[in-house]
């Protein structure tokens, strides 16, 4: 099991490319089972989840092949079966956003119930409402979703929870439905969005994504398209949040702005000086400390979950004293304990992280749990005094392209031991 090794003390400097969208990547992959003929997506990262994605794929019978610049290409027209093993899917959630494209198209869909995983229980019990409304005969039974539909049928859903891939899931598959679809409490999430546009790219008729109101007007059939995928904004907060912490200057290219703004509101509270392009942001915290601040997790445009961890980090090693309330799952403080290994004073009360910064944390070895919570350990060893091994990092590989490459790209001693 691969572990990284970092020295702490480096502030980092330097720019750093961003990959395209895990969150964004899996659900337009995904929605590649809608069209019947080939489409071609890029900027694609290259992580595990999206080789667990298009391994999905494959063992359907789709064809998926990927250029050395990652560009992937799907043509389903060989598809042989409508079933996502449960083999594939414990490895990744969100194999669940094949159900609505299998079932909008082929009307036969046989998916495993995702497990739960380190942060919460994440049942999908809003997907499968949906699609039931939708027409769809859906019984769950050994693990098993078995979803069946002659032609899924148009309506008004509510959403009694932002969810975003239930959100996902059944904009895809209202995109092939007969009738109209409105779906309120929508998730706004930028990869809910990202997935609009390229669902509208393949035909299909969508107006509202990023409002609490998307309406989708079901269409005969969908065609191949060329779509390039969002960048990643989590990525990116969590470079600007490692620049902030290390006391550093970080420019971070192909990077999408306007995605991240209560990140960006954050960062600038901390202290960081901050200027956006285009297509970069560039922080500034050179020689000097944070200062700790107060976090509410919540749907977009709220701060994002996926956050939580980084900031709780940077709070650890911040002047002053912060909150972190977490709202949206209900055990995602997994990395608090580890970074107590580090030094840090951080007290939890019930979904609140008291955290209170000291002058210098100190490396230890520690063990990743989840994907963000693994992001705020490598965050918390660059500026700890010292080594720290951080093990179990195939969780950081799931949603990090090369983050040791990039990460000594911007100046950190930092390398990958088996
Ligand atoms: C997506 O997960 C992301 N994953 C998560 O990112 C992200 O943390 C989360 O949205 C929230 O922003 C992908 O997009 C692949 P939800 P998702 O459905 O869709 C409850 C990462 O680190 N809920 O919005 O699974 C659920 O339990 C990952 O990249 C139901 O109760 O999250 C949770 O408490 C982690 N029933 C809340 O809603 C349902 O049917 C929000 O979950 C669906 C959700």
């Amino acid at each position: 099991m691969d572990k990284l090794l970092i020295t702490g003390g480096s502030p980092l400097q330097g720019e750093v490319r961003i990959s395209g969208s895990k969150n964004a990547a899996l659900p337009i992959l995904a929605s590649t089972l809608l069209t019947e003929t080939p489409t071609l997506i890029k900027n694609v990262p290259h992580l595990r989840d999206v080789t667990t994605m298009v391994g999905l794929l494959g063992h359907m019978g789709v064809e998926v092949t990927i250029d050395d610049r990652l560009n992937v290409q799907v043509d389903t027209s060989s598809i042989h079966s409508y079933s996502a093993p449960y083999d594939l899917v414990k490895t990744m959630r969100a194999s669940v956003l094949v159900l609505g494209p299998l079932l909008a198209r082929f009307g036969h869909a046989d998916v495993s119930l995702p497990g739960g995983c380190a942060i919460g229980s994440r049942p999908v019990n809003l997907h499968i409402q949906g699609l039931r409304q939708m027409g769809a005969e859906i019984n769950v039974e050994n693990g098993y979703i078995h979803a069946r539909a002659k032609r899924l049928q148009g309506t008004v859903l509510y959403l009694d929870l932002v969810t975003v891939t239930g959100t996902e899931n059944l904009m895809m598959a209202a995109a092939l439905a007969e009738g109209t679809t409105v779906l309120e409490n929508a998730a706004k999430e930028p990869e809910v969005v990202d997935l609009a546009h390229c669902l509208n790219s393949m035909g299909a008729k969508i107006q509202g994504a990023g409002t609490d109101t998307i309406e989708i007007q079901g269409v005969e059939h969908l065609h191949g398209t060329e779509y390039v995928v969002l960048p990643d904004r989590i990525e990116t907060g969590t470079y600007l949040v490692a620049a902030a912490m290390t006391g550093g200057q970080v420019r971070v290219k192909q990077a999408d702005p306007a995605s991240l703004d209560a990140v960006l509101a954050k960062l600038r509270e901390t202290g960081a000086q901050i200027q956006i392009g285009a297509d970069w942001i560039e922080l500034n915290m050179a020689g000097r400390r944070p200062t700790a601040v107060d976090i509410y997790t919540a749907p977009h445009p709220a701060f994002p979950t996926d956050m939580q961890a980084q900031f709780c980090a940077l709070n650890a090693v911040a002047q002053g004293t912060g909150t972190v309330t977490e709202t949206v799952f209900e055990n995602r403080f997994m990395h608090i304990q580890e970074l107590q290994r580090l030094g840090a004073d951080i007290r939890l009360e019930g979904n609140t992280a008291i955290c209170t910064g000291v002058e210098q944390l100190f490396g230890a070895p520690v063990m990743a749990t989840d994907l963000r919570a693994s992001a705020s350990l490598v965050l918390a060893a660059l500026v700890a005094k010292g080594d720290t091994l951080v093990d179990r990092i195939y969780h950081l590989d799931r949603g990090y392209e090369c983050m040791e490459e990039k990460l000594m790209q911007l100046g950190c001693e930092v390398r990958r031991v088996p």
